[in-house]
């Protein structure tokens, strides 16, 4: 996991100002939770913040955010340095995050990471035009349409080579793009034909009590063939032993239980015959003689 560490001082703003929109936002979100509990809000906060100040958190904002919550800045950063959907630097106009987990590297990842790097160099720098950055993520849950990327809040799947080179121009050049497949697909539905599921059957209710109607027929033709009957006479004449152990714990007799000696006609043993048979008091016996 990369370090995650605020942006170089060249980058922090002097100052940061909620927007009246933040403000609204987090008052909205601070009466959400019981008074004293204000630090619940932190994550959304934060998210309003990010996305206010083009897409990454600076340290004045991060400190602005406590001090509205009444929170230590050092919490506040604690949160903002541990997830990832925090970004602490700036990053591009299209900010693209980059699935490189073992579904989408199959289905060609490595293709798609070669465009990002030869387009804007090493991942987590802005592009010389600023409009692009680009990061390294874990599965975004689009596996079904590997390989992809989210850009901002949209996810681009399907990549090729040469579809995402596409995208990338049209984006560079402002022209609309088509969010999700870049193939063709409309959602996760099979590349080419469909191939399962595909018994009309299944549809028109033939289905319906199949089972049942199989067990039915079977039952008859045993009864016509004699079958039945043959069996239940084999079964009569060669019966199987039964193992009434098998399966179930074994009971044995103990050796001197109260219930034996009951059945047996004996007194119970007595709390003083008890003590006298413990093995101190054998010991001690054996002393004296
Ligand atoms: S592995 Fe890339 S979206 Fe799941």
């Amino acid at each position: 996991m990369a370090v995650r560490k605020l942006a170089p001082e060249e980058f922090q703003p002097k100052s940061f100002e909620f927007t009246p929109e933040t403000e609204a936002f987090a008052q909205e979100q601070i009466a959400k939770y019981p008074p004293g509990r204000q630090a619940s809000a932190v994550i959304p906060l934060l998210w309003r913040v990010q996305e206010q100040h083009d897409g990454w958190l600076p340290q004045k904002a991060i400190e602005a955010v406590a001090a509205l919550l009444d929170m230590p800045p050092i919490r506040v950063m604690e949160v903002a340095t541990f997830y990832t959907m925090f970004n602490l630097a700036p990053v591009g106009k299209y900010f693209i995050q980059f699935c490189g987990t073992t579904p989408c590297l199959l289905r060609g990842a490595g293709d798609i990471k070669k465009v990002l790097e030869s387009r804007f160099g090493e991942q987590g720098h802005l592009s010389d035009d600023g409009m692009f950055s680009w990061l390294e993520v874990e599965c975004l849950g689009a596996c079904c349409n590997a390989p992809m990327v989210q850009i901002n809040d949209d996810y681009y799947e399907d990549l090729t080579p040469q579809n995402f080179e596409k995208l990338l121009n049209d984006l560079a050049a402002g022209r609309p793009v088509k969010k999700g497949p870049q193939n063709g697909r409309r959602a996760s539905e099979p590349e080419d034909a469909i191939k399962t599921l595909t018994d009309p059957s299944l549809y028109d209710g033939s289905m319906i009590g199949t089972w049942r109607k199989r067990f039915e027929e079977e039952a008859v033709k045993a009864a016509t063939t004699g079958e039945a009957a043959a069996a239940q006479a084999t079964a009569a004449s060669n019966p199987k032993p039964a193992k009434p152990e098998s399966g179930r714990a074994v009971e044995t007799e103990k050796a001197d239980t109260p219930a034996k000696r009951a059945k047996e006609g004996e007194a119970p043993v007595t709390g003083a015959e008890q003590k006298a048979a413990s093995p101190k008091a054998v010991e001690k016996d054996s002393k004296k003689s």
